[in-house]
């Protein structure tokens, strides 16, 4: 599967796990795609659904797509943007970066954010306390190249054409505003920060937002897959165990890069979890483990696992 990457960044993208999330995940044909923790819309956009609803707490993100949507944001004027401020970057190099920096704090325009993401270091987003993007710039004042500035204005011309052919929603909205518009034949993906890995104004989320987002996936009439970590080498996700057993968990080693070194590459297993069984193979299995937990009154425990 060939994955469309959108033309912003953020922690935690999930652009490697698409497939196996969209081979998991069922939506009916009258349904709504909705994801409450969109980030940079690569799972939902790569879905291609004809109705969705794309969400997330961070108002920069929904305003940079709601401008694509609009047409305020084109490849044609996001190339035009960007060449402009690159040829400003490579003239003055970090001084340039700070002050559209502080640009975007002031006036927060979507073209700024789009130039921010791809300058800063490492590629992501995060705001201080105060709201205010606080990423350091990447120090590349070549950066926006003839050749990485037609990619970009690539990546924005696949989700303007997707916005004009689709029925596709921006909002800015948390996410349990998001989970209780859901109706059954929705379709729920949630993909929400790890507790303590990506932590920034927009992302802070604590056990209580973990409690309640399981509460709430625990009823709605949709079906939803959740992505999560599972474990690394030190650790087990707690809430795997706590508030997951009930649901069905598949897993996946996924390894995030920490620096250059060999040793540094740290395997994590990746965990989905639904609220329906998946795959017909896997019926017996969940019988097997229904019986098991009826003889056991211990709570039900289905993991499946898939190595990449
Ligand atoms: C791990 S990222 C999602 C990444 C996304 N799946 C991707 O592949 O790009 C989590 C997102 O949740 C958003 N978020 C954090 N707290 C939220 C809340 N209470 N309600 C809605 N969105 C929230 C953050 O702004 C961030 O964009």
């Amino acid at each position: 599967m060939t994955i469309n990457v959108p033309p912003i960044k953020c922690q935690g993208i999930k652009t490697k796990l698409v497939e196996w999330i969209k081979d998991h995940s069922t939506l009916e044909n009258t349904g709504t795609w909705i994801e409450p923790f969109m980030g940079s819309g690569v799972v939902g956009f790569n879905m291609r659904p004809n109705r969705a609803v794309f969400a997330d707490v961070n108002p920069h993100i929904i305003n940079f797509y709601n401008a694509i949507k609009q047409g305020k944001i084109t490849a044609g004027i996001a190339k035009e943007f960007l060449e402009k401020e690159g040829a400003q970057l490579k003239a003055t190099g970090e001084e340039h970066y700070y002050a559209v920096r502080e640009r975007f704090n002031k006036e927060g325009e979507p073209l700024d954010m789009l130039f921010l993401n791809r300058a800063c270091f490492n590629g992501v987003m995060r705001f201080n306390q105060k709201g205010n993007f606080n990423v350091p710039f990447g120090h590349k004042p070549e950066r926006f190249a003839k050749a990485y500035v037609t990619k970009i204005a690539n990546q924005i011309k696949y989700v303007s054409q997707a916005t004009s052919q689709y029925d596709w929603q921006f909002i800015c909205a948390d996410f349990r505003q998001t989970i209780s518009s859901a109706s059954e034949g929705d379709f729920i993906y949630c993909d929400p920060p790890y507790i303590g890995r990506h932590v920034d104004y927009f992302n802070s989320w604590s056990e209580n937002d973990e409690q309640e987002l399981y509460e709430l996936l625990s009823t709605t009439p949709a079906k939803f897959i959740l992505s999560t970590w599972h474990s690394n080498k030190y650790r087990s996700n707690p809430a795997i165990e706590k508030y997951a057993y009930r649901f069905t968990i598949l897993t996946r080693e996924h390894f995030y890069h920490v620096g250059a070194k060999e040793e540094n590459r740290n395997p994590m297993l990746e965990a989905i979890v639904l609220n329906y069984n998946p795959l017909p193979q896997f019926e017996l299995q969940l019988e097997k483990q229904l019986a098991l937990f009826e003889k056991s009154h211990k709570p039900q425990f289905v993991l499946y696992s898939q190595r990449m």
